[in-house]
């Protein structure tokens, strides 16, 4: 029975350090085998005396299909590990992991936060009001009565004969001031609707709208303001060109040019030969709204600006499609 287990211990000993198939084969040979060395003892039990013939049976048989599971577990892992060095390389642990995507703001987003520091920055708190407006804060309290034909200008989308959409955000300067008193000075970022759609329009978009109002503010302080507003966004050598315009909100009203950010004011395509890009409506707040909410129009002036911030991003990245903005396509989005 000793040389029985000291056999046993050889047999796995040399199974340890095999290296292929063919040294397994050996191994087993060695052992098993018609004349191996487990064989062997096998077929001397018959000389044993009774007593010993059944306890070294039974271990030489234990030891015998121990043997054969080794060798088989033992050829398992050396097939699977010849298959694997064929399939796949190497694992590098050193390989950074993969980490997740990190998602951005939206270009119209930082757009807007942009514009939204500059003004601040000025002194100007954010105001907001509902998209979802009445006919009075969209048209009549700015000064454009039914029938009046600046509504042609807006394409409406109505929901009831007195309740739509607002084409502009300027229905919240009327918000703000039936609230506070002046000194006035907000900006109010958000979605405007109109029913229209090609590459420089979409049915909704967005605008920033500003309203100073104290006593003594001219026209002057409008421009300064806007100027300020344009070198801070598109750079310091940024020129506007103010033409006149009408707004039934404002008087005198302005639209204001951006010297072609593409040409800067040489004349190409995208400022049709102009070499000016309109980015902005503006004026004094006409003394009609003022008088819609009881503000003392001999006391008071003020002035809104309105601006359209696809309109500004596409002109500060170069985009020549306003849809792109809309279509999610994260090939777009994620260049900025
Ligand atoms: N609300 C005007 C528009 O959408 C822009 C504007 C705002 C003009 C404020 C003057 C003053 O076209």
């Amino acid at each position: 029975m000793d040389k029985l287990t000291k056999l046993k211990s050889q047999a796995l000993d040399e199974l340890a350090g095999a290296k292929s198939e063919d040294q397994i084969n050996q191994i087993r040979i060695k052992f098993l085998g018609r004349k191996g060395l487990l064989t062997g003892i096998l077929r001397q039990m018959g000389t044993l005396p009774q007593e010993q013939r059944r306890a070294t049976g039974q271990l030489a048989n234990s030891i015998k299909t121990e043997l054969e599971a080794e060798l088989k577990l033992k050829q398992t892992h050396i097939r699977l590990n010849q298959n694997r060095k064929k399939t796949s390389p190497k694992l590098d642990v050193t390989l950074p992991g993969r980490r997740p995507a990190l998602g951005k703001k939206h270009p119209i987003t930082q757009t807007i936060e942009e514009i939204s520091n500059i003004f601040l920055s000025l002194g100007f708190q954010i105001a907001q009001g509902p998209e979802v407006e009445s006919d009075y804060y969209n048209f009549e309290a700015l000064n454009i009565p039914a029938d009046h034909p600046a509504r042609d200008m807006h394409d409406t989308f109505y929901i009831t004969d007195k309740l739509l959409l607002r084409t502009h955000t300027s229905p919240v300067q009327i918000h703000v001031m039936e609230k506070i008193k002046p000194p006035i000075r907000i900006i109010a970022p958000g979605k405007a609707y109109r029913c229209d759609a090609d590459h420089t329009h979409t049915p909704m978009f967005h605008q920033v709208e500003g309203l100073l109002v104290d006593d003594l503010v001219t026209f002057g302080d409008l421009k300064g303001v806007l100027n300020l507003f344009a070198q801070r966004m598109f750079g310091a050598d940024t020129k506007l060109r103010f033409r006149p315009s009408f707004f039934p909100f404002t008087e005198p009203s302005a639209e204001i040019d951006i010297a072609c950010v593409m040409c800067k004011g040489e004349g190409c395509r995208v400022c049709s030969r102009t070499g000016w890009l309109e980015i902005l409506g503006a004026g004094m707040v006409d003394p009609a709204v003022f008088e819609k909410v009881g503000y003392d129009a001999d006391k008071y002036t003020g002035f809104a600006f309105g601006m359209g911030v696809e309109r500004i991003a596409m002109l500060k990245y170069g985009i020549n499609d306003i849809r792109l903005f809309f279509e999610n396509d994260l090939r777009f989005l994620a260049q900025f």
